[in-house]
């Protein structure tokens, strides 16, 4: 991967202090990740891709027989993913790179499904970074989103987008509309949930419905 001045603080955060905190950030998403990824309706042998997979929560709640390509731009992160899977992999079919999610190396439509968790809060250019996911699925393929994201409000919406200017370059970007980065991509959304009483956090299962 070239070297990114967009992503250096990111690379930064998640090679060095954020590794450590990580596992107690997760705990309380544990059952809610699990319910999330459900939504998906896999089947043997599907091609699933995971966007900045970080240290491989996704890989536990996955059936055993999908073939899933995991990236990330942190080393440290993938390399907990690596030995997560060597201990506990049962031999699933798991490939790990680095590679910036802004620019997949992979052809379109590509994969049946991708899971994008906690990720677009997390990438500098959301939009870029899904316009890349569609790409690489087939069509009526499935994309799970779940994260700390709003629908469209008009007034958080404009307080976040000045916000975002200065936090895309740290690591999380507090919350972005869900609806400004699928804007324009031939995706629709088949099912919503929330994952607290408030719909702080939102998992949405989109299905792409054209070939690019
Ligand atoms: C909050 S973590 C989420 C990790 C994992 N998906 C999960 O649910 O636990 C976000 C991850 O996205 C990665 N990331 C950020 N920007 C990226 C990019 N442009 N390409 C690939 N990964 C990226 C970070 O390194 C980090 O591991």
């Amino acid at each position: 991967m070239d070297f990114d001045f967009k992503n250096i603080l990111k690379q930064l955060s998640f090679n060095t202090f954020i590794p450590f905190f990580y596992p107690i950030m997760m705990m309380p998403l544990r059952n809610w990740r699990r319910q999330a990824i459900q939504m998906c309706s896999f089947k043997p042998a599907d091609r699933v891709i995971i966007p900045g997979v970080g240290s491989g929560y996704d890989l536990a709640c996955l059936p055993h027989d999908v073939v899933v390509d995991g990236v990330d731009i942190s080393e440290v992160m993938l390399g907990i993913a690596a030995a997560k899977h060597r201990l506990h992999g049962d031999g699933q079919d798991i490939r790990l790179s680095i590679m910036d999610a802004e620019n997949l190396d992979f052809p379109a439509n590509t994969f049946d499904k991708a899971i994008l968790g906690l990720f677009l809060t997390c990438v500098y250019d959301p939009q870029k970074a899904f316009a890349e996911v569609v790409r690489v699925i087939k069509p009526n393929g499935e994309i799970l989103i779940y994260d700390h994201l709003l629908r469209t409000n008009k007034w958080t919406g404009t307080i976040m987008s000045h916000m975002d200017t200065v936090m895309k370059y740290n690591f999380c970007s507090v919350i972005r509309p869900f609806d400004d980065i699928i804007k324009g991509q031939p995706v629709v959304v088949v099912k919503e949930i929330k994952g607290d009483p408030l719909g702080f956090i939102r998992g949405f299962l989109l299905q792409k419905t054209t070939s690019l």
